[in-house]
């Protein structure tokens, strides 16, 4: 049997993650491989950090790439911070801050888990409650949930978590360069995010930032940290001053992370935070206009990169999302945990976040829902995304 040359089709990543990659991190993808310890490469690795920095706001010596994709990221900051016997808290919202949890309960450390009902951010004062006698180390909390397409405000977990004297853990893997963050402003103490989402590069790296409390947790602990591949103080050897050799990490990946952080940085974070906003209200309005109903009833908690759509009764999940991809070559997601079945996901990161795809997949969708049955109104979905946008346009012009 004869294997042929790898060709995978051009998808329109619309999904929460990978989104789609823009064609000068595929070039810079394709650069030739130095080693590791190659004096040029530390020069990359720099510059690397440096932008790494902008796009989290933050000054912290503590901020590298792990070689490893998010759930990496969600390991690190728990197990550099946790010993046995710490207590901790941890907010659960859904599939991916479960993870947090997963993680967290595998330290010998107690864990508390605080919830919300799928749909919702947890509550602070839930948090507070939960705390209640116990000498709390951490507080984590995900940022954006991807699987129900929350966000959550923050803010208001920084002042729980400075009440606790406890430092803040935070997974931005779905938000990073997409929904406003500012690492050093809003005080977090750890933050972690994932290449393959809006930063639009290819998967496999774990963009992290630690503060200095939390670098002082690390540096003071009793025990040794449980990974040895996750250990941040052994990993800044090579990713600090001395650049020596921890692991071998994945050259290429860097090159791309650095090339999707400059197109960040060239489009501006708080241009890149508004062209979320606007294709997600354009998204919005288009999906109701369609009749659908949206999974997040509270606008104020909507993740601006991932939208839950609720599945109209009567299509077929896994036709409709077929089609999609076989008719349109646009790949959306379905609902993970109880979820599946329930809701589509639709994505709008990075690269993908543009008025022509949200436009392209409201007419997309529309020709699919047709053709499975439902009942849409010619139009109504383009229509309406077409006016939310140029309201937006608007707007900005007036700014
Ligand atoms: C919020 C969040 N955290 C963690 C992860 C895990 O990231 P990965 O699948 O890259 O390991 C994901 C992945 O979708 C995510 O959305």
């Amino acid at each position: 049997m004869t294997i042929g040359e790898l060709a995978p089709p051009q998808r329109l990543m619309m999904t929460p993650g990978p989104s789609s990659v823009d064609p000068r991190v595929y070039r810079a993808l394709a650069a030739p491989i130095v080693g590791h310890l190659d004096p040029w490469f530390k020069t990359c690795m720099n510059e690397t950090q440096e932008l790494m920095r902008q796009v989290f706001q933050t000054t912290n010596r503590i901020t590298m790439p792990m070689s490893a994709s998010g759930s990496g990221g969600i390991e690190t900051a728990i197990v550099n911070v946790l010993e046995p016997g710490d207590e901790a808290i941890i907010c659960v919202n859904g599939y991916f801050s479960d993870r947090m949890f997963e993680v967290a309960s595998r330290t010998q450390a107690k864990i508390t888990k605080v919830e919300a009902p799928l749909g919702r951010p947890v509550h602070p004062d839930d948090v507070r409650r939960a705390a209640a006698g116990k000498k709390i180390k951490l507080v984590g909390v995900a940022h954006g949930e991807t699987s129900t397409g929350v966000v959550t405000d923050l803010d208001n977990f920084r002042k729980v978590a400075d009440e606790l004297g406890a430092l803040l853990i935070v997974d931005a893997v779905a938000s990073l360069a997409a929904v406003p963050l500012n690492v050093d402003k809003q005080r977090l103490d750890i933050v972690f995010s994932g290449s393959q989402k809006a930063l639009s590069a290819p998967p496999g790296i774990s963009p992290i930032t630690v503060g200095p409390r939390a670098e002082e947790v690390m540096t003071s602990r009793k025990t040794k940290v449980q990974s040895w591949y996750f250990d941040i103080t052994t990993a800044m050897a090579y990713w600090g001053q001395g650049r020596l050799y921890h692991h071998t990490p994945p050259i290429s990946l860097i090159y791309a992370l650095r090339e999707a952080m400059r197109i960040a940085i060239e489009d501006g974070l708080e241009a890149r935070w508004d062209r979320h906003r606007a294709c997600q209200q354009a998204l919005v309005a288009g999906i109701e206009a369609m009749g659908l109903k949206m999974f997040v009833e509270n606008p104020a908690d909507r993740l601006v990169t991932v939208t839950p759509v609720m599945i109209p009764a009567g299509v077929n999940d896994a036709k409709f999302r077929g089609q999609l991809l076989d008719e349109f070559n646009i790949e959306i997601a379905g609902g993970i945990g109880p979820l599946g079945g329930k809701i589509w996901r639709l994505g709008l990161m990075g690269y993908c976040a543009q008025k022509a795809n949200v436009l392209l997949l409201l007419g997309a969708m529309e020709k699919v829902l047709l053709d499975q049955g439902a009942r849409v109104p010619a139009g109504a979905g383009v229509a309406a995304a077409a006016r939310s946008f140029s309201h937006a346009e608007a707007a900005l012009t007036a700014k």
